[in-house]
């Protein structure tokens, strides 16, 4: 169930059946001279539709997330970190003021991580603070490290995957939108890869965008292998979080 679609009563009565709720959280910004610059917004979308189909609920995509150091490169978005906290502890408020309880943060983007976990450590110190119990369980679940996404991605790429624009989230974002396949010349084949600092900085170490990655390896097929992959390590780690008291 995409809650975009949904109406209130039919939410009323999911949360009767279920207190549970997935939120795809992402990035907007550049992967390279061929991968979309909504790629870890459109990777974790896309394996959350999958997950709604399982009669679970999907909210809005979190799009916009910690991007600074991709500015140097156009379309790029960010939100600042004290931003990003305060946009989570309005989604989660606002939907455990409804009775959910269970919040399933799918995330494609690894500059997300430190932040989201600050935002539920401002969540749990508000309830500790006060003095009372939340009731509430939160995770942060990266769509490109489940067991069987790793376990694909090393198969078919090996150290080519990298870090940054890699071949298995651009092959996932070809498998969602078929259209946006393309290929264009990358020297060197492998792109380097270092630490990241500021957007002036990375774009002067890795100046067409890629740290680590050849995403020429990338294509829709194996996207959909990708797809399968990472539908069934988001389901089984969900239900095991549902369980999770
Ligand atoms: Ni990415």
């Amino acid at each position: 169930m995409l809650l975009q679609r949904a109406t209130w009563p039919g939410v009323q009565a999911y949360l009767e059946r279920s207190q549970g709720v997935v939120i795809p959280i992402g990035s907007t910004e550049q992967h390279g001279p061929t991968g979309l610059i909504g790629t870890d917004a459109i990777c974790p979308e896309t394996i959350a539709a999958g997950m709604a189909e399982e009669d679970i609920l999907v909210a809005p995509t979190l799009s916009i997330g910690m991007a600074q150091h991709h500015l140097a490169f156009p379309g790029s978005i960010t939100l600042r970190p004290t931003t990003l906290i305060a946009l989570v502890r309005d989604v989660v408020s606002s939907l455990a003021s409804q009775g959910f309880t269970h919040f399933y943060f799918l995330n494609g983007h690894g500059g997300n991580i430190a932040t989201v976990q600050a935002a539920f450590a401002e969540i749990w110190a508000e309830h500790s603070l006060a003095g009372r119990a939340s009731g509430l369980k939160l995770r942060l679940a990266n769509w490109f490290m489940g067991k069987r996404v790793l376990a694909l991605g090393s198969e078919l790429f090996g150290d080519a995957e990298g870090a940054h624009a890699t071949p298995s989230e651009i092959s996932l974002t070809w498998h969602a939108y078929p259209e946006a396949e393309r290929q264009a010349a990358m020297s060197p084949k492998r792109a380097p890869s270092g630490p990241i600092r500021d957007a002036s900085d990375y774009r002067q170490h890795f100046p067409d965008g890629r740290i680590g990655s050849d995403p020429s390896l990338a294509s829709r097929a194996h996207g959909q292998r990708l797809y399968e992959a990472g539908l069934a390590d988001a389901l089984a780690d969900y239900q095991a979080f549902l369980a999770t008291h």
